[in-house]
């Protein structure tokens, strides 16, 4: 608890204002948490200092700077020349790392390559002088450039992502070409280090790209061993190296700083880990990379960076039996790490070269970190031998694993249809990968596909026939208003009346079929979604104009929600037996209300009709399904599952057709027993009203559960880490082009890092990926059509009206409803842009002098659908998620992407009257509950009473 603490602190404490925001820090990460005592004593001297608080905030800050100088080789370059004189002093040569990863836009990209080039300008001029050193200036390949320099790829571009590789290289490429012309000029090295795994592959990308460009330049570049692809990657790029580079490739192998990152991505999105489970077989596989390396020695010039002694004994031995001279081995260690190491090789005559990193705290915050982690893993080496003196025969022992375990390629399980007799318990359907190139390939490969098949017919279904209506609906693809994707029929009143007579009649015997029969229909239509995805995928893509990865979320959330109901219907299936007493028996059960009508949006053209007519089915309804009129092919092939997979045609009716026509009809006929709508807050309103008269015939209450609209803040605190904020409000506010109802619309940021953060999301909006859905790089596609268009449009202008608009893109594709992300800055509260709900790219953003003042803006809203927070002062996060008026409230992350079961999600006030979908209430909406009780006393005679669950009712 107390590494977690102080971790926090750590992390949070170059966004401290002043020494009263440190010791605020201070007071709310550690107050109550127990210190080990070695950390008490060193607070007991701080707070003895006669001066007090803002002592102890001084004292905080001191121990914080010294352990970042421990880490830290100097603030800028100027001062690393001094630092780095030092070191090569020593015997130790460098490479310098310029501290600063994550950037948002274009301009702190362009900041960090210009402080490259300054730092190799400063070092160039400042290395010349040194005294000369053989064993650090020569191998058996050449001369060793002195100055030497590491850059971070995703500092590069703040598209360095999967999706937007192409321009993220050709942005990188552009941005080293200075750095690159120098270092050919002056000899400078220049290496690639590599970070997360979805910037790997992009990253050795751009390495071919700069030897293709640059083929007489030094270049450098990183292999994780703790990566189960590294001895793949390792054999690739000496090929690559032997056969292009005019000087040979340095390769420096690592064993990985990001591996409780990629654990945790991967177990959080259901992928598998790019990395060993095991440190051991990090370690093995490191020695057998080592020994690649040093085999084709010559062809690239290796270099292995590591603190374990084992591990650097293992490369200097087998070196030796290799009988490469000292000068072919390079060993490298990071600046304030294992000293006694970098001492004991340099005495051994080996040439050393430390990684220095350069630069200020707050970017430096996420090394600093990430070495701390390191030294205080149970794994680590460093640990092992420096703070708990473990033996050292034990530790240099070689690492046992066999090692076919290491050429073992991690793959996603495949899921077996679930059985309704003993389900396994609910996970999400992972997500596609698409930081892999594979699953990139097939989702675009299906969306072409798909691109052939479009402009088929969705017929109106009562009893599983097509009937003909007179009325067309055609949905076309609102990124290209020229290309039809389904003629669907138009039904009406006399349409609805006849599907509810088939209804009627087919009702009886699915209500008495058994839950189990139910929810097996429910595995089987998730089998089948499964089995289609990608098809149904490419069809939203054309549809709904969703871009590709939001569409394949979608049908992974429509597959939830098949496996999440019908367990829930399992575990609602048992009833219960309540109040027991002698001579009484009393059952408690759940009953279907009836025939209902399910009326779906466009925005999840899958997921929300199958959520909302799954549940009703599982629990014994009927359903009249009226799809949205711009999405009825996506529909009609959910309806088609659902029939395959066993439902009756006569409970489950297809109705495309207007919302005026079909909607009214079933909202207002007295056979329907209840309606569950997702759409605006207009029609919904519309809907209740219209239910709750009572017409002639009609014998039941009819319920309403409705999903309806948002006006989604998110509050920014002093502290929240922007790095962190600025990407998930910007993915919040323009993905989909802001038509989710869980989207951001409102940003409302504290007075003191108001400038910052508004600078820090213009230049992310700025760069938002704008275009069709049907490319992968796409976030901000299409608005769904003229309607949406032309009130986007009025919003926007009258955001020029009444606001300052910071962004406004106009870089969007001809011929589809595109409308590009906008900014708006606004002291009114009040003002149209800032209360109505857009549906759209335009995102508005507030100004609050404090916390308290920043809820009072988020509240001020008729809506109450999602909101988010960012800060990292647990008071105030707990003071938010209390008093936020929203059904989901996100704590530093975005706040949509909700996932069934884990998100539930809903909301209350205007937007929406229900229990939340995905979530353990949601069945109980479609149902009504019955109450059974026998009097169990005959002749005075009763048996005794039953326990627990009771046989189904329905
Ligand atoms: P040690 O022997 O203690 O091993 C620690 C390693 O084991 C870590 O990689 C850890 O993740 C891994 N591990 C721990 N538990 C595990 C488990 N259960 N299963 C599998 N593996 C487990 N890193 C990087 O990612 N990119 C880079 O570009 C660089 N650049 C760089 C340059 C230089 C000069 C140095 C010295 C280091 C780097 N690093 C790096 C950091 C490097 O990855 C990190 O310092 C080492 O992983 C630490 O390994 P050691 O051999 O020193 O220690």
């Amino acid at each position: 608890e107390f590494k977690t603490q102080l971790f926090r602190f750590v992390d949070v404490f170059p966004r401290c204002r002043d020494a009263d925001d440190v010791l605020r820090h201070l007071s709310e990460y550690f107050d109550g948490v127990p210190v080990p005592r070695a950390v008490e004593l060193g607070l007991d001297v701080a707070e003895q200092v006669p001066l007090g608080r803002v002592v102890s905030a001084a004292v905080a800050r001191r121990n914080v700077r010294r352990m970042a100088r421990q880490f830290i080789a100097a603030e800028d370059a100027q001062g690393a020349v001094v630092r780095l004189r030092r070191l090569w002093d020593q015997g130790e040569a460098v490479t310098v790392d310029l501290l600063g990863e994550r950037v948002v836009s274009e301009d702190e990209a362009q900041r960090y390559a210009d402080r490259i080039v300054e730092l190799v300008d400063v070092l160039s001029a400042g290395t010349p002088g040194w005294p000369a050193r053989e064993v650090l200036e020569r191998d058996p390949w050449g001369a060793l450039p002195r100055v030497d320099v590491s850059v971070k790829p995703t500092a590069l571009s703040p598209l360095f992502a999967p999706l937007t590789g192409a321009e993220a290289l050709d942005a990188a490429a552009a941005r080293l070409r200075p750095v690159l012309d120098r270092a050919r000029a002056g000899g400078a090295t220049v290496h690639l280090d590599t970070e997360h795994d979805e910037a790997k592959d992009l990253g050795y990308e751009l390495l071919r790209r700069l030897g293709r460009e640059h083929p007489d330049v030094q270049l450098g570049c990183v292999v994780q061993a703790y990566r189960t692809d590294s001895y793949a990657d390792l054999h690739d790029l000496v090929a690559w190296s032997a056969r292009e580079l005019q000087i040979p490739l340095r390769i420096r192998l690592v064993k990985g700083a990001y591996w409780d990152h990629e654990e945790i991505v991967a177990a959080s999105a259901g992928w598998p880990s790019p990395v060993f489970a095991e440190k051991s077989q990090t370690d093995a596989n490191f020695e057998r990379c080592t020994k690649f390396l040093i085999d084709h020695a010559g062809e690239v010039r290796p270099a292995i960076a590591s603190h374990n002694l084992r591990s650097l004994a293992h490369a200097i031995a087998y070196a030796e039996r290799r009988g490469l001279g000292t000068g072919a081995l390079e060993l490298q260690l990071l600046y304030g790490m294992a000293e006694p190491v970098h001492a004991a090789l340099v005495r051994e005559g080996h040439r050393v070269r430390v990684y220095a990193p350069v630069g200020e705290l707050v970017p430096g915050i996420a090394y600093l970190v990430r070495r701390l982690l390191e030294n205080t893993s149970n794994e680590s080496f460093v640990r092992h031998r420096f703070a708990e003196g473990r033996d050292l025969d034990e530790l240099i022992r070689a690492p046992v694993v066999e090692h076919h375990r290491l050429d073992e390629q991690p793959v996603a399980p495949r899921r077996p249809a679930t059985d309704p007799r003993a389900p396994t318990p609910f996970t999400d359907e992972p997500l596609a990968e698409l930081r892999r190139a594979h699953a990139r390939a097939g989702l675009a490969g299906g969306v072409r596909d798909a691109a052939d098949r479009l402009g088929f017919a969705a017929p109106v279904l009562v009893d599983g026939q097509a009937v003909a209506t007179d009325r067309e609906i055609v949905s076309v693809d609102p990124g290209s208003f020229d290309r039809v994707v389904c003629r669907s029929g138009g039904a009406d009143g006399s349409i609805v009346e006849a599907a509810l007579d088939v209804a009627a009649s087919a009702w009886p015997a699915w209500r008495a079929a058994p839950w189990e029969e139910r929810a097996a229909i429910l595995f089987r239509a998730a089998a089948i979604l499964r089995a289609r995805r990608v098809e149904l995928t490419a069809l939203e893509v054309f549809e709904a104009g969703k871009p590709i990865a939001e569409a394949d979320a979608d049908v992974c959330e429509a597959i939830d929600f098949c496996e999440y109901y019908g367990r829930e219907a399992l575990r609602l299936s048992r009833g219960t037996r309540v109040g027991q007493v002698p001579g009484e028996a009393n059952t408690y059960s759940y009953e279907p209300l009836g025939i209902g009508a399910v009326i779906s949006p466009w925005n999840f053209p899958l997921a929300i009709p199958t959520g909302m007519i799954t549940a009703a089915l599982v629990t014994g309804n009927a359903v009249m399904f009226k799809p949205a009129e711009q999405t009825p092919g996506t529909a009609l092939r959910l309806v088609e599952i659902l029939h395959e997979a066993g439902v009756p045609p006569g409970v489950l009716a297809f109705l495309p057709g207007l919302g005026e026509d079909v909607g009214a009809a079933l909202v207002e006929h007295p056979r329907v027993a209840f309606i569950a709508f997702t759409g605006s807050k207009a029609v919904g309103l519309q809907i209740i009203e219209a239910a709750a008269t009572v017409r002639p015939g009609q014998r039941q209450v009819k319920r309403v559960l409705a999903e309806m609209g948002g006006k989604n803040p998110v509050v920014v605190d002093t502290d929240a880490d922007l790095d962190v904020a600025v990407p998930a409000i910007t993915q919040s506010a323009f993905a989909y082009a802001g038509q989710k109802c869980s989207a951001a619309s409102r940003v409302i940021v504290l007075d003191p890092v108001f400038d910052e953060l508004v600078g820090r999301l213009a230049g992310a909006a700025a760069v938002v990926p704008v275009g069709p859905a049907q490319e992968l790089r796409t976030v901000c596609g299409p608005l769904i059509d003229a309607d949406a268009y032309e009130r986007v449009a009025r919003y926007r202008s009258l955001a020029h009206e009444t606001s300052d608009v910071v962004v406004e893109r106009d870089d969007v594709p001809v011929g589809g409803w595109y409308a590009g992300p906008v900014v708006a800055v606004t002291d009114d509260a009040r003002s149209p842009i800032a209360t109505d709900e857009i549906f759209g790219p335009l995102l508005t953003v507030l100004r609050a002098g404090d916390f308290d003042h920043a809820i009072a803006l988020a509240n001020d809203t008729d809506y109450a659908l999602t909101a988010g927070v960012f800060s990292r002062t647990p008071s105030r996060i707990a003071h938010a998620t209390g008093s936020l008026r929203a059904g989901n409230v996100y704590v530093n992350r975005g706040i949509t992407g909700a996932r069934v079961g884990r998100q539930p999600f809903g909301g209350s006030a205007l937007s929406g009257v229900g229990f939340k979908s995905g979530g353990s209430d949601y069945l109980l909406q479609f149902v009504e509950t019955r109450v059974v009780t026998e009097n169990t006393i005959r002749q005075g005679f009763a048996p005794p009473p039953d326990e627990g669950e009771s046989t189904p009712q329905a």
